[in-house]
Order: C-alpha cells, then sequence, then structure tokens
C-alpha cells in the first residue's frame, strides 16, 4: 500500500477523503494532521475527530497543525461548510485523542522516521503546515516520495476568477510547497469540477446502506445546496478525495507535466496557480496538473471504501 499523509480542513469533502483514505486496502494512513482553512483550527480538529469516530479509524495519530496563514489575516469558507465546518450530519463526540504533537511536528517525525520515499503527502487544505514542516526540516523534500494536493486549477479559480480556496488564503505556502524540488501532482478544480455527486452518485451509495453511508449522504446534501447558492453548481464537486483516488488508481486522473508557479504578487490574480502549457515541459519540471477523471471509477471506488468500513 501506499503510505500517506492526509494533511486536512474538514469539510465535507475532506471528510470523504479520510473515508477513502482509510477504506482502501491500497492506501495505508500514517497521519492525519489538520489546518485552519474551511473553518478554523479548533473546528475542523474537531471534525477530523468525528469523522474518524464515524468511519471507526483507529491506531492513526492525528494531530493538530496550524492555526493561521503564514502571512495573510484567515479566511473561512463558511458560505460553503456551515458554521461547524461539516454542517448536515450530526457529528459525534470524538472518541479518539488527538496526538499531543503539533501537527508540523508530526509530519516531519513521520517521514523521517520512514524509509527515503515511503511517504506521500496528500494536502486537501492551505498549504500552511507543508510549508513550516519544509522549512524546519528541509530533508522531508527528498525523502517524501511525492506531493498529491487538492489546490489550485489552470483554467478557473474559485475564491476569486482565477485563484482556488487552498491556495488564495495561504499563497506564500504554496509558494514554498510548488518550488521546492519534490514532485507536485496539482489536483486543481479543472480535475475536481468533475468529480461531482450526481443523483445517481447519491444512489449509488444509498445501496450500501448503513452508518456511513447515511454520514456520506448528508454531507452530500448539505454540500449540494451550498454549492447550488454559493457558486451555482448543480451538483457539488467532491474535490478532495480526488487525490487519494489518484493515489489508489492512477487510470482515475489523468495528469500532464507542466511548470506550475503561484502568483504572489498580482492585485487581480494573487494565489493564481500560472501554468505554463505553451511548450513541452522542461526536464528539470516536477510539478504535474490533473487534467481529466474517470467519473465512474472514482465513484466506485468511494462506494467501495464506505461499504468496506461499513463491514469492518
Ligand atoms: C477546496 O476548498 C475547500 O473548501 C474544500 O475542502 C477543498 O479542499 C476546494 O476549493
Ligand atoms: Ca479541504
Amino acid at each position: 500500500p501506499r503510505k500517506i499523509i492526509l494533511d486536512c480542513d474538514p469539510g465535507h469533502d475532506d471528510a470523504v477523503a479520510m473515508m477513502l483514505a482509510w477504506g482502501n486496502p491500497e492506501i495505508e494512513l500514517a497521519a492525519v494532521t489538520t489546518v485552519g482553512g474551511n473553518q478554523t483550527l479548533q473546528k475542523v480538529t474537531r471534525n477530523a475527530l468525528s469523522v474518524a469516530t464515524v468511519i471507526g479509524m483507529h491506531d492513526v495519530p492525528i494531530a493538530a497543525g496550524c492555526k493561521n496563514p503564514l502571512v495573510r489575516p484567515v479566511e473561512i469558507a463558511e458560505d460553503v461548510h456551515g458554521d461547524t465546518g461539516l454542517d448536515g450530519v450530526d457529528l459525534p463526540e470524538p472518541a479518539m485523542q488527538l496526538d499531543p504533537r503539533h501537527g508540523v511536528d508530526l509530519i516531519i517525525d513521520t517521514i523521517m522516521q520512514a524509509e527515503p520515499g515511503e511517504i506521500t503527502l496528500v494536502p486537501t487544505g492551505p498549504l500552511t503546515n507543508i510549508a513550516m514542516a519544509v522549512r524546519k526540516e528541509p530533508r522531508i523534500v527528498e525523502r517524501v516520495r511525492e506531493v498529491v494536493l487538492m489546490g489550485g486549477g489552470y483554467h478557473t479559480g474559485n475564491w476569486s476568477p482565477v485563484a482556488e480556496f487552498n491556495i488564495k488564503v495561504d499563497p506564500e505556502a504554496a509558494h514554498v510547497v510548488f518550488n521546492e524540488n519534490w514532485p507536485v501532482v496539482m489536483v486543481g478544480l479543472d480535475l475536481t469540477h468533475q468529480a461531482l455527486a450526481t443523483d445517481d452518485v447519491a444512489k449509488q451509495i444509498a445501496a450500501h446502506p448503513g452508518p456511513v453511508s447515511d454520514f456520506t449522504l448528508g454531507l452530500f446534501a448539505f454540500f449540494r445546496k451550498a454549492y447550488k447558492d454559493a457558486q451555482g453548481f448543480d451538483f457539488p464537486p467532491v474535490h478532495d478525495p480526488c487525490t487519494v483516488a489518484y493515489l489508489i488508481d492512477p487510470a482515475i486522473v489523468k495528469t500532464v507535466k507542466v511548470p506550475i508557479d503561484i502568483e504572489l504578487t498580482g492585485t487581480l490574480t494573487l494565489g493564481m496557480t500560472v501554468a505554463d502549457f505553451r511548450a513541452p515541459a522542461p526536464g528539470d519540471c516536477h510539478t504535474w496538473a490533473a487534467t481529466e477523471l474517470d467519473f465512474h471509477k472514482f465513484w466506485d471506488v468511494v462506494t467501495d471504501a464506505i461499504d468496506r468500513i461499513q463491514k469492518q
């Protein structure tokens, strides 16, 4: 199995990423860390523990990371994720305890204690923790297998016309992560806007009745209304699990090698992930952009994970 650290801000789609990572046998969750993003650090951390409780995730350390972006004031996505960060479902009292380490230290410890090339980083929130970890322990860069992140987009934005939320709220952190010499796969909006939780998807999941399926359908129902009201979508894009799906089966997510950098000074374009498609990627290019989703395979692995968790 692929060993991953999921660095997240649950968040409806982050919760589904947790399920997929925990429920799929190809993935081994080495740690879960949280970062302020969709809601405050306190709320998303509690949500991570509650989701872990719902899915029976055990023996995976969960630690709270950074509360604030590196440079800029906090921005949360309350219009999309609600007051709790996971509105629309009943959140159980967490049955597990938080790891006492800071999330950034848990990331560093996990990578440095593993074999070189063993750990893949999967950030699905702002990149604050990852940037901090790189600065605190630069040797993680050569030890990490790859960084597969949800964020950005080469054709569209959602937090501005051209910038995506995870990148836009902490662009300096994103700049650090995209400019370190490790493989970075950007699973951005171009890809995740294909991962819509349609009525057929809801039916497919409902065909596996149980607490995790109910929980997921509750998440989708709230997410659907929020995306309708906030961005005019008919069905909500379930962004974050696309990263995990790519690691389970690269055939689910097509990628293209392309130089990508982060805009830090634009007045209209701050936080844009600028991808240079003008020529074939140069030899030293270490960034990829996700382009095309195999919709059915994607929802099949998500459904399968829900089913497996319910049978555990
Ligand atoms: C990203 O922002 C958050 O609202 C979601 O959890 C996802 O990670 C989409 O722009
Ligand atoms: Ca997220």
